[in-house]
């Protein structure tokens, strides 16, 4: 065994961030601290899922990891390097080791760009790759998500909510970054749907031996994807730990309530086939 397990891919420490908000005329813009000081290390190729009602700092988090947003405060490190907060945009080289997947797979993909192009615009922007080259790559990125390479012809409203969310995805793989920020990436979708496109996460996971931070208010799906989990509890992590520990046993009393909270759904059937599958894969017996 090598010591990846101890070497963090991904490393955040005491982030905050604040939000201002337009005030009254006579009080100014207020600031709203969103995250108030998290630390959290995730391992090469591990999940680490994110949890916590609306408005807890999730996609805040998210958006900070994903080298979107700065924090207001603290330090995110990837690959151990820190990131220069004071610039506005991290270097090519950097961004490319960070991608993101939104929830809305509607919103994120450009009605009027084919899907050839909406793979290869990260290639246009960030390399130098010839055009016949980008295309070959888009093409093999499809088949890699489970669509066709003819489908690259065709525009985002041809294909349905999961469909786009495989395009998504693609899109996000295209650069080969080590490191993908998903937010809420199925909560759009239909349980079965669903499933599905969690299982090609999990397969993508091993070939690409990605490490995913993993944004969901559904327990079912982080007792399927996560390795580990963060609790996040307005602005505060107040809870972190392997998935087993915390499901085993939660601590805090918000955690417990959130697990209280949460019906166990038709889904958990179909995600134990595909945890077990997984399990089989990986030789382990969680
Ligand atoms: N751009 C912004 N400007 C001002 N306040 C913001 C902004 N984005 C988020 N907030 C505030 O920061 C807090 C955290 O929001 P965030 O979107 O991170 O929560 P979340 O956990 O992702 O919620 P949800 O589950 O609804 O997506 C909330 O109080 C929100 O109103
Ligand atoms: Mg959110």
């Amino acid at each position: 065994m090598s010591d990846a397990k101890d070497t963090a891919i991904v490393e955040g420490r005491a982030l905050v961030q604040d939000y201002s908000m337009p005030g009254s005329l006579f009080t100014g813009s207020k600031q709203v601290r969103a995250l108030k000081g998290i630390d959290f290390r995730v391992a090469q190729g591990k999940t680490l899922a994110i949890v916590g009602e609306s408005g807890s700092g999730k996609s805040t988090l998210a958006r900070i990891i994903a080298l979107i947003d700065a924090p207001s405060e603290g330090e995110l490190l990837i690959d151990g390097q820190p990131i220069d907060i004071t610039r506005r945009r991290p270097g090519p080289e950097m961004r490319s080791k960070v991608q993101m997947v939104f929830q809305n797979p509607y919103g994120s993909l450009n009605p009027r760009q084919k899907i050839g192009d909406v793979l290869t615009e990260p290639l246009v922007i960030n390399t130098r790759v010839p055009a016949a080259e980008r295309r070959e790559r888009a093409e093999a990125m499809l088949q890699k998500v489970g669509l066709q390479p003819e489908h690259s012809n065709r525009y985002p409203h041809m294909f349905s909510g999961g469909q786009r969310q495989r395009i998504a995805i693609a899109r996000a793989l295209m650069l080969n970054p080590r490191i993908l920020v998903l937010d809420e990436p199925v909560s759009a979708l239909d349980l079965s749907v669903q499933a599905q496109v969690l299982n090609l996460l999990a397969d993508l996971q091993d070939e690409f031996e990605l490490t995913y931070i993993f944004v969901s208010h559904d327990l079912s799906v982080v007792r399927y994807i996560a390795d580990d989990v963060m609790v996040l509890s307005k602005g505060e992590a107040v809870e972190q730990g392997s998935r087993e520990a915390l499901f085993a046993d939660p601590q805090h009393p918000y955690t417990k309530a959130l697990f209280a909270a949460t019906p166990v759904t038709d889904l958990d059937a179909i995600r134990a086939r595909v945890q077990r599958r997984k399990e089989a894969r990986e030789g382990q017996t969680v």
